[in-house]
């Protein structure tokens, strides 16, 4: 694992787009295959996409050979309403950049057969190639996409039922009534996301400090899915001074040192 420090959240968000377009760009350098990135929503990515939609309007990155897959969607929210990650990857994202339609992939949250959207849902990564990148967050819980403490570190893309915490932190979307957050969601499993060639985690803010302890230092343990990044040989963090408050002295250095 390695964990890219940088004093602001604004900084280690540029850092992290700067990166991803490095890496579809050293892609394109070598093949004609798309790039297949794993994309978040939440507050925390809203920087990196706006540094990405930069880079693509200057010309320094495109998106036109990237295919793309959401890493969760709620159960039973119209895609239109505003706190759909549909709505929200549109606004933030796609109308920003010059990915084509037919390569943006988010999970139907309101298919009539769940399981088998979520069945679908892996096969369609399989067939365009598997990840080369993963871009995630993590939960105040530690969670990676929607697999709250105690999912199977080998969990795949399915059904979940959201706890009361994280349906109390998302309520501040929906107008601070926690009874408006749907209790479940559709999300890729934390395999689905290990199996990427490559992930980062964007970590910003002192309230995910105990989660960023625990997904660096702690056990890699289901209490905290995001420490299953511990196994994978090619994990990066990017997170601000904020967010890094719980780790130990020792931690912090050595990776300021190295990163
Ligand atoms: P946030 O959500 O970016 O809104 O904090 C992250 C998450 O819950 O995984």
């Amino acid at each position: 694992m390695k964990v890219v420090i940088r004093n602001s959240a604004l900084e280690a968000s540029v850092w992290a787009a700067h990166y991803i377009a490095a890496k579809i760009n050293e892609k394109a350098a070598k093949t004609s295959e798309p790039f297949v990135i794993g994309l978040c929503t939440g507050s925390t990515p809203i920087e990196t996409y706006a540094e990405l939609a930069k880079l693509v309007k200057a010309g320094k990155v495109s998106f036109k050979n990237v295919i793309s897959f959401n890493m969760d969607e709620y159960v039973g929210l119209p895609e239109s309403h505003p706190e759909s990650y549909h709505s929200f990857m549109h606004k933030y994202l796609f109308d920003n950049i010059d990915e084509p339609k037919e390569n943006i992939h988010i999970l139907n949250g309101n298919a009539k057969d769940l399981d088998a959207e979520c069945a679908a849902y892996e096969q369609a990564i399989k067939a365009a190639g598997g990840f080369d990148l993963f871009l995630g967050g993590i939960g105040e819980d530690g969670h990676i996409a929607f697999n709250e403490p105690y999912s199977s570190l080998n969990s795949r893309t399915r059904v979940v039922d959201l706890t009361t915490d994280t349906r109390i932190v998302n309520s501040r979307f929906f107008g601070g009534d926690m009874n408006k957050v749907p209790s479940q969601a559709l999300s890729v499993g934390v395999a689905t996301v290990t199996d990427a060639k490559e992930v980062i985690l964007l970590v910003m803010g002192p309230k995910k400090a105990r989660a960023l302890k625990d997904c660096v230092e702690g056990p890699c343990s289901h209490k905290c899915t995001a420490s299953a990044l511990q196994l994978h040989e090619n994990a990066w963090i990017a997170c601000d001074e904020a967010a890094v408050g719980e780790l130990m002295v020792n931690t912090y250095r050595y990776f300021k040192d190295l990163y």
